[in-house]
Order: C-alpha cells, then structure tokens, then sequence
C-alpha cells in the first residue's frame, strides 16, 4: 500500500513538470547558453524594432506576447523572448553597398538569428561575473540549426546595460516607440 502510495506521488509529481516544463528546457533540465530551443513562430511576435541600420548589416528585432507585456521601467516577465534577425547588407556587382531610396542600406540574406530568453532560475549556471538576470543566449543560422558561438562574448556585450534596463541595448528605445504608436 505504502509502496503504491509513493509511485502515485511520482506519478504526480512527473506530471506536474511535464506540463508547468519551460519551452526551452532540455529533458527537464534548466538550459543553459546555446540550449534554448529555435522559436520557429517568431515572425509572428511583434516588432521590437525593425530595420536597425550597422555598417554592413540590417537588424531586425521581434518579441513575443509574455516579452511584450513588460512595462518601461520594468524588467521582462519570466516566458519573455527576444529574437535579433541579422541580415547582410546587399552589395552590387562592385561590392559597394546598396542604398534604397530612403537612405538605408537593403536587407540581402538573412545571416543569424539571435534569441535571448528568461525564466525563473535560469541564470544560475551563469558565470559569476557575467550574470545578466535570468536570460540565457543563442544563436542560430537562418535555417534553426544552432551556430557555435562563445557566449561568454553575448553575456559580456549586454552585461552594461545592467538590471535596470534589464540587459537589454534597446530597452529605451523600445518603450519610446512603443509610447509614441499608442498615441
Ligand atoms: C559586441 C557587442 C554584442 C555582442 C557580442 C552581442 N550583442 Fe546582442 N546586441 C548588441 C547591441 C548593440 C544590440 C542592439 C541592436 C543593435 O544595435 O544591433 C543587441 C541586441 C540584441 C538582442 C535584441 C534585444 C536588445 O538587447 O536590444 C538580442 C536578442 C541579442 N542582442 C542577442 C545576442 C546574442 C544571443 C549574442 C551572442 C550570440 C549577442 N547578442 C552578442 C550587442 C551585442
């Protein structure tokens, strides 16, 4: 009887994880940089930002609804995902670069995808002196498949920003853009 007990609250227990189990977790486990799963449906999130203009790059960044929720001043909810789209600029026959009628450089082929994702508890793996909150980096080549990256060089580049703009570059900018389309 004891016995059958404990297999029940096992059972229980097992399916207990397997529903509240995060997205991007791997077999039960918390991910780690380079784990988080390819978020397949991210053209469907909302602009973060588009048409970001770098020397010899266009990006394009996307959030997902739990993302989008936050409010200024607030870090993102656990569940939020961040997505940067890189794509390279196109260049004519010459290898210059190519302007289109605004100014901009044109997107050619899209080169990485770039996903920051949080949830609870999972900065814990973390280098001490990199810990960025509970966001955890991959990245990604156009296709899904995971690129291998140093992400000590992710963690490093956005630890700057510090909690309070939740290690994110373009968290001003975001919540302006955001203010000034509501009105
Ligand atoms: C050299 C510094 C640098 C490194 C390294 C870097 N980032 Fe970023 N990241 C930026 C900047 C700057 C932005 C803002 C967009 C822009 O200006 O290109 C950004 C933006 C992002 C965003 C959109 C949210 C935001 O912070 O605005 C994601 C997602 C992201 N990076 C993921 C990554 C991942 C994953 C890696 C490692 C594979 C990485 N980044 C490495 C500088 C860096």
């Amino acid at each position: 009887m004891e016995k059958m007990s404990i297999t029940f609250l096992a059972l229980v227990v097992l399916g207990c994880a397997s529903t509240t189990m995060p997205i991007a977790a791997q077999s039960g486990s918390t991910p780690k940089d380079g784990e988080l799963i390819f978020p397949a449906d991210y053209k469907s999130y909302a602009a973060f930002l588009h048409g970001i203009q770098k020397s010899d790059a266009v990006r394009d960044l996307y959030i997902n609804p739990t993302g989008a929720s936050a409010e200024a001043g607030q870090p993102f909810a656990n569940g939020s995902i961040l997505v940067m789209e890189i794509y390279n600029a196109k260049k004519n026959a010459e290898g210059t670069l190519e302007k289109g009628a605004d100014g901009n450089l044109v997107k050619a082929d899209l080169a990485k995808v770039f996903v920051m994702q949080k949830d609870a508890g999972w900065g814990k793996h973390a280098r001490e002196n990199l810990k960025n909150g509970d966001w955890i980096y991959s990245g990604f080549k156009a296709n899904g498949e995971r690129l291998d990256v140093d992400y000590t060089t992710c963690r490093g580049c956005h630890l700057p920003l510090g909690a309070s703009k939740d290690f994110v570059h373009r968290y001003d900018e975001y919540f302006e853009k955001r203010i000034q389309a509501a009105h």
